[in-house]
């Protein structure tokens, strides 16, 4: 029987971290077990840097934006000696289990503690960059969503007013989501996503002609994954006949309170993490898989990184 957990969020922040430690620890609490959040990631499991929580602890918290638990991006933690100490920690203070919420790195980490040492954990997908595989979203996307569409939206106002070009740089490591879902909510007139090579001639061609038949603005989503804003700029800027804006998006991305989807998935997904522990489920995450909770083998998911649908990157061509 589980008596005791720890629950950290782990790696980049993302919006609605927050819910799903609200509802792992009230879920716990409810089940009669003790649970402990973990402060910045793996580096404060290595520092023993842990509270107890209850249920009033996480009162307030789920709209707000960032973690109450804070994060980092603990490079030891690749190494297995490191992992060994992680697990003599959390033996010695009788944990049962750990809840880590985060992107990959994050669940890479948990996933080793289970194969090496034998430490049953459960993972939460947390990450604004949506590719990890086995669940149709992770937690934050739909807030990045949000605030890329409303930042972008602002910058058509503008760029229509002046008859200018504006080429934005969002998030999104080696994946082109957030740049291709931005783009197809904004009506972009390119979007440029690693996951496809770019012709720079085409595209300034396409530009231009647009601009002729009296265009007054344009909207160029690049993905970070894919080239630089800059880089962009320098292949397209004196071709394509508008005066041409640089905005790199930056970590507004990852900030802010989240949505009401995100909320909604965070807590469900908090919620199915400590059931898991209870059904002797360990070593998965909890994913969302066509509207319902999963539980998928993390093996499985951090073997299978996630593509973009075919049919996104379709339809881009046609609506662009
Ligand atoms: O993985 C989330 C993410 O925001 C990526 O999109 C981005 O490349 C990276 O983290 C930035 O990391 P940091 O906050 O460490 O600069």
């Amino acid at each position: 029987m589980i008596k005791k957990i720890a629950i950290m969020t782990s790696g980049g922040d993302s919006p609605g971290m927050n819910a799903a430690v609200r509802a792992a620890v009230r879920t716990a609490v409810t089940e009669g077990i003790e649970i402990y959040g973990i402060n910045r990631g793996y580096s404060g499991l290595l520092d023993e840097d842990f509270s107890k929580m209850d249920y009033s602890s996480v009162g307030g918290i789920m709209e707000r934006g960032g973690t109450v638990l804070r994060s980092s991006r603990c490079k030891e933690f690749q190494l297995k000696p490191t992992r060994e100490n992680a697990v003599d920690i959390l033996k010695e203070h009788e944990f049962d289990g750990l809840i880590v919420v985060g992107g990959d790195g994050s669940l890479t980490g948990a996933h080793l503690l289970n194969e090496e040492f034998d430490f049953p954990v459960v993972g939460i997908p947390g990450s604004i960059d949506n590719d990890i595989g086995y669940t149709d979203t992770c937690i934050g996307v739909d807030t990045c969503l949000n605030t890329c569409m409303e930042n972008i939206q602002k910058l058509k106002d503008t760029a229509s007013s002046h008859e200018r070009a504006f080429i934005v740089e969002v998030m999104g490591r080696g994946s082109g989501y957030i740049a291709l879902c931005s783009g197809i909510a904004t009506g972009a007139e390119a979007v440029i996503i690693p996951e496809i090579p770019v012709d720079y001639d085409k595209l300034t061609d396409k530009l231009w002609h647009e601009r002729q038949r009296g265009k007054i603005n344009c909207i160029i989503v690049v993905a970070e994954g894919a080239a630089s804003a800059y880089t962009v700029a320098r292949h397209i800027e004196h071709r394509i006949g508008y005066d041409t804006r640089i905005t790199i998006l930056g970590h507004v991305q990852r900030g802010g309170s989240p949505t009401a989807y995100d909320r909604l998935l965070a807590s469900r997904m908090g919620y199915e993490a400590v059931k898991a522990f209870q059904d002797n489920d360990t070593d998965v995450m909890i994913s969302l898989i066509s509207g319902r909770m999963e539980r998928v083998p993390l093996g499985d998911v951090l073997a299978n990184k996630k593509g973009l649908d075919p049919k996104l990157i379709e339809m881009i061509k046609i609506l662009s």
